[in-house]
């Protein structure tokens, strides 16, 4: 069989139509994700049943025939399994222990030890390389260091991820070596995810808008060209996907200084700006706004064929500047993956 769009397009490869898959793909916009969620009783109980979890990864890939598949997970698990507690309030997102003293750094366990509470999402991963369709690729993935750390600090999503500042402000020492055990946690969490058969790994950057100047390139750029250079000394040829999310500027160069093979853009950054300034050192993933989803009609339509139509003369693979929220329209969806095939 010829090789996964997915791995061509990450290879660099220019094709025709854009290989497609979207963030969050397997949510709450889609009625079969609620109801396995209901069975598996709540979103943490689905995340560590490798069943249901896969169960949930495959219904986008059923429903609408992505070119990938992402593990159904969180980047939240990682904190978890380092000793953090970790639940998640309904209509408000998720709370953990915070990490603000050397006391409370101490009690987290070593990288090392991770496996042990994250080894029913590795188990996903076999489930899926298994049952998902053979053109299919099977995407793992992890946080980036800084994203976590600004969780694990305040104890939950902040606005302005102020208190992960006021900690470097503080008590950069102690900033540092949480940064430090999270880089090391990811390499070892997205190594087996890799070792179990996940096919490329994405890093999500979510906040890395927030850092800036020194800070952006010790505490975003930093940790991943050491995560993807470890990641690839340990696998030959895994393709890594960074999402330095609203990162603007500092999207030139991510790739180069990073080794990643794709940098997924938000879509705050304009199309054609992308293609010029980022796109020239390789493969790019994006960037629909994901209030098409809610709102579809002419303008989805044209936005699609707009981004397909800026980034058509290099690698490039679609998909939204953020993930899909619980109130898109599953039709849109179909409306969007129809635009970007050329199917209307
Ligand atoms: O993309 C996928 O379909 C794969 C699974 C996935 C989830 N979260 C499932 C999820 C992935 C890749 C993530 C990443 C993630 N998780 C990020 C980075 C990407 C981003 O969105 O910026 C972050 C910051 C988190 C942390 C997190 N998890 C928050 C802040 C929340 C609550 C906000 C919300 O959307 O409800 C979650 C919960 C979460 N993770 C849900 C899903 C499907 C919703 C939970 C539910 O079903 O109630």
């Amino acid at each position: 069989m010829a090789e996964k769009t997915i791995l061509r397009a990450l290879k660099g490869e220019v094709l025709p139509t854009p290989p497609i898959w979207m963030m969050r793909q397997a949510g709450r916009y889609l009625p079969e994700y609620r109801a396995t969620r209901a069975q598996a009783g709540d979103f943490l109980s689905l995340c560590y049943n490798p069943e249901l979890a896969a169960e949930v990864t495959l219904q986008p890939i059923r429903r609408y025939g992505f070119d990938a598949a992402i593990l159904f997970a969180d980047i939240l698990l990682l904190p978890q399994a380092l000793g953090a507690d970790l639940w998640f309030v309904t209509g408000e997102g998720p709370r953990l222990s915070t990490v603000t003293t050397q006391a409370d750094f101490d009690v987290l366990k070593p990288a090392s030890e991770v496996h042990e509470v994250l080894s029913p999402i590795y188990e996903t991963v076999k489930i899926l390389s298994r049952e998902l369709p053979a053109e299919t690729t099977l995407i793992g993935f992890a946080g980036a260091p800084w994203t976590v750390a600004t969780y694990m600090i305040a104890g939950r999503g902040t606005p302005d991820q102020g208190p992960a500042h006021a900690l470097i402000a503080e008590n950069r020492p102690l900033f540092e070596a949480l940064l430090e055990r999270l880089t090391e946690g990811t390499i070892e969490y997205l190594s087996k995810q890799i070792e179990a058969g996940a096919e490329v790994v994405k890093l999500f950057d979510s906040w890395a808008g927030s850092l800036s100047g020194a800070d952006f390139d010790r505490y975003a750029l930093e940790p991943a060209r050491r995560i993807i250079a470890e990641l690839k000394a340990r696998h030959p040829g895994i393709p890594v996907i960074a999402f330095p999310r609203e990162a603007g500027e500092k999207y030139v160069g991510f790739a180069r200084a990073t080794g990643a093979d794709c940098v997924a853009l938000d879509n705050s950054v304009s199309p054609d700006w992308a293609a010029a300034n980022v796109q020239v050192d390789g493969c790019v993933q994006g960037n629909l706004a994901s209030k098409h989803m809610v709102t579809g009609g002419d303008a989805l339509v044209a936005e699609a064929r707009e981004i397909v139509k800026a980034f058509s003369k290099g690698p490039h693979i679609f998909n939204l500047g953020h993930g899909i929220t619980p109130d898109a329209d599953p039709e849109n969806v179909q409306l969007m993956i129809d635009a970007v095939r050329g199917k209307i």
